[in-house]
C-alpha cells in the first residue's frame, strides 16, 4: 500500500546539529515543542515492502505527541528513490528528516554533506551484525544507523532437484550443469537474477566479481581494481549464461519483482534474489509454495560472496528536528521494532540476537542461512561518486550480457570509465 502524507510543518527555527552530531539527546522531560531540535518529523523511504511501517509509526505517534512521524513513500525502484531524495537534499530542503537510504548510497550522501554524522555512542552498534555497521561508515565516521540488512540467496526448486536426485549447487559449474541439463527436462529456464541496467545489476555484478576473488574499486573509490582475471571470470559466468541460453534473455529486463514473479510462476529452476522472496513465494497465489529452498550463492570453487544489501537510517543535515529524528532512529532500531521488521515486514533485521531466536527460526527457517550470508557478505564499492560508478557498471555489463562485448572488452572498458570517474573525484 502506498500513501503519502504531506508534511505539515510550522515555521520553527532551523535547529543546529549539536557538536556536529545528530542525536545528542535533549534533556529528558522537557516539553518537546520548546526544545531545540524537537518536533514532527518525516521518514522517507522507497515505497516497496513498507506495509508493516504504518502500525510501527502509529505506535510511535501515540507516545510522542508533538513529535509525530509521517511516512513519505517514494517509488519502489532503488534508482528512482535515490533520484528523488537527491533532488530534495541538493536543494537544501528540510522536507525529509529521517532518510531510509540504501546501504550503497551512504558514502555518496556523506561526502556530499547531505546527511549528518551520527554519534556512535547513542546507538547499540555492538548488538548489530558486524558487517552492517561498516555500510553506515564513511571516512572513519558513522553517518547512519543500520536498519535492514540483505544478502543475495540462491533459490532453487527443491521438488525438481529431489526428483533428479540432485543437491542444490555449491559452485558455478554445478549450477551451470543443472541449469543446462535439468531445467529444460522440466520445461524450466535455468537461472536469473536482476539484470536490467539499474542498481540491482550492480549488486549482481559485484557478487560475481567478489565471488571470483576480484573487486571493482579500492580505497573508498580512489583506486580502480577491476582490471583482473577474477573480474573477467565473474563476468564470464553471466555472459556465458545468456550466450548458452541457461540465463533467459528476457531476464535482461528484470528487476527484483519481475524475477520473483518468474520464479513464483514456476518458470525458473534457479533465482538469485533477496530474502523477502522466501516469504512471498511461499504465500498465496504462488505456484512454488513449499517447493523451493534457499542456499548461499555459489562461486567458482565453492560458496560465493553476496553483496551486503539493505538500508540505513540517516538524518538530513537540514532537518529542523534532528533530536526527534535521532530518537525515531533509536526506536526503529530497537529490539521490539527490529523483531517486527522480520515478523511483519519479512525483511532481514540488523540485530544479531534475532537470528538465533528459536521461535523466529521456526517461523523463518532461512534465518541461519541468511545470517551466514550476511556475515560473509561484502559491501558494494564505496565511492563519493557511487551513483556514477554504478551507472557505468550497469551499462557496461548489460552490454556484455547482451552479447555486444566480450568479458575481456567489458572489463577493459570498466577500468577506463571508472578510472576517469576516480580521477575527476
Ligand atoms: C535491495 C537491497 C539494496 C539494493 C537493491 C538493488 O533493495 O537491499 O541494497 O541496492 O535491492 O535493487
Amino acid at each position: 500500500m502506498r500513501w503519502i502524507r504531506a508534511a505539515g510543518r510550522g515555521l520553527l527555527a532551523a535547529a543546529v546539529v549539536l557538536a556536529g552530531y545528530a542525536g545528542l539527546g535533549a534533556p529528558a522531560g522537557e516539553p518537546a515543542a520548546h526544545t531545540g531540535g524537537r518536533g514532527p518529523v518525516t521518514l522517507v523511504t522507497a515505497g516497496d515492502l513498507t506495509d508493516y511501517l504504518d502500525p510501527v509509526l502509529d505506535d510511535w505517534n501515540r507516545t510522542h505527541p508533538g513529535e509525530e512521524a509521517t511516512l513519505v513513500e517514494l517509488p519502489d525502484s532503488a534508482d528512482e528513490t535515490r533520484a528523488q531524495m537527491v533532488t530534495s537534499l541538493r536543494s537544501g530542503s528540510s522536507r525529509f528528516d529521517v532518510l531510509n537510504i540504501d546501504v550503497a548510497w551512504t558514502s555518496e550522501f556523506a561526502a556530499a554533506g547531505w546527511i549528518a554524522p551520527v554519534d556512535p555512542g547513542r546507538f547499540p552498534l555492538d548488538s548489530f551484525l558486524p558487517p552492517v555497521v561498516d555500510t553506515a561508515t564513511f571516512g572513519g565516521r558513522l553517518y547512519a544507523v543500520p536498519y535492514v540488512t540483505n544478502a543475495g540467496l540462491l533459490y532453487y526448486r527443491s521438488d525438481v532437484l529431489a526428483a533428479e536426485g540432485e543437491e542444490p549447487p555449491r559452485t558455478w559449474a554445478e549450477l551451470e550443469r543443472l541449469a543446462k541439463e535439468v531445467a529444460p527436462r522440466h520445461g524450466l529456464e535455468g537461472y536469473a537474477g536482476q539484470f536490467l541496467p539499474y542498481e540491482g545489476l550492480t549488486a549482481n555484478v559485484t557478487e560475481v566479481v567478489r565471488s571470483a576473488g576480484g573487486s571493482i574499486l579500492g580505497d573508498e573509490g580512489a583506486r580502480v581494481t577491476v582490471d583482473s582475471a577474477p573480474a573477467r571470470e565473474g563476468l564470464r559466468f553471466l555472459t556465458d549464461g545468456v550466450r548458452e541460453g541457461w540465463i533467459p534473455e528476457e531476464s535482461l529486463g528484470w528487476k527484483e519483482e519481475e524475477s520473483r514473479l518468474a520464479f513464483q510462476q514456476g518458470r525458473l529452476l534457479f533465482l538469485r534474489n533477496w530474502p523477502y522472496v522466501y516469504a512471498v513465494a511461499n504465500g498465496e497465489g504462488s505456484k512454488v509454495a513449499g517447493k523451493f529452498g534457499a542456499v548461499p550463492l555459489p562461486g567458482p570453487d565453492g560458496p560465493g560472496v553476496s553483496v551486503l544489501g539493505g538500508s540505513n537510517l540517516a538524518v538530513n543535515t537540514h532537518s529542523r528536528h534532528p533530536e526527534t529524528a535521532a530518537d525515531l532512529i533509536a526506536y526503529l532500531t530497537s529490539e521490539p521494532v527490529q523483531r517486527r521488521v522480520l515478523t511483519e515486514g519479512a525483511l532481514p533485521p540488523v540485530r544479531a540476537g534475532l537470528y538465533s531466536d528459536p521461535e523466529l527460526v521456526r517461523d523463518f527457517p532461512y534465518l541461519p542461512t541468511l545470517r551466514r550470508s550476511v556475515l560473509a557478505a561484502e559491501p558494494r564499492p564505496k565511492s563519493p561518486r557511487y551513483d556514477q560508478v554504478s551507472l557505468v557498471v550497469q551499462a557496461v555489463v548489460h552490454d556484455a550480457m547482451a552479447g555486444r562485448q566480450t568479458p575481456r572488452q567489458a572489463v577493459a572498458r570498466l577500468a577506463r570509465e571508472l578510472g576517469s570517474i576516480a580521477r575527476e573525484g
